[in-house]
């Protein structure tokens, strides 16, 4: 099978060195996707289990659509197994984002494309609009690494 030289790269954006993220932990980043002529929100959260693998999210539950960690700004549940939400109580697999237990069981969180590079925990099979965002000052997004 033959590949074209015309066919596009896929983009990784790189949003945090991989030791910003413990493993057992969590991590929430407002990032910026297309929306028309301009863009819109695009919020995520990744998270490692305790082996270390990354698994990254829309910051979204699917019963109601708020940020997994909304009210105690946590995304685990007391065993530190299963992620969260915050408003009623909704849990989900780690790894496949489905959800096992709560008002949505059975939904799925949609899933983000995430690979280690040279250091970065990156995301891909997105568009994002890098802009310049007035409501914090983290660096995420501060590279893109085109890959063959
Ligand atoms: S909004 Fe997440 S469980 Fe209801």
């Amino acid at each position: 099978m033959s590949v074209s030289a015309d066919r596009p790269r896929p983009e990784y954006f790189a949003i945090c060195e991989v030791e910003e993220i413990p493993r057992g932990g969590a991590r929430a980043f407002d990032l910026a996707e297309p929306d028309g002529d301009g863009h819109k929100p695009f919020r995520i959260v990744i998270a490692r289990n305790k082996r270390g693998d990354h698994f990254a999210y829309r910051n979204a539950c699917p019963h109601q659509g708020v940020w997994l960690n909304v009210g105690s700004g946590t995304f685990f549940d007391d065993s530190g197994a299963l992620l969260r939400c915050g408003r009623h109580g909704s849990q989900f697999d780690l790894e496949s984002g489905k959800c096992v237990a709560g008002p949505c069981e059975g939904a799925q969180l949609v899933k983000i494309g995430v690979a280690v590079v040279t250091g970065d925990v990156c995301i891909h099979g997105v568009k994002l609009v890098e802009e310049q965002r007035s409501w914090d000052d983290d660096d995420t997004m501060d590279i893109t690494i085109p890959l063959g």
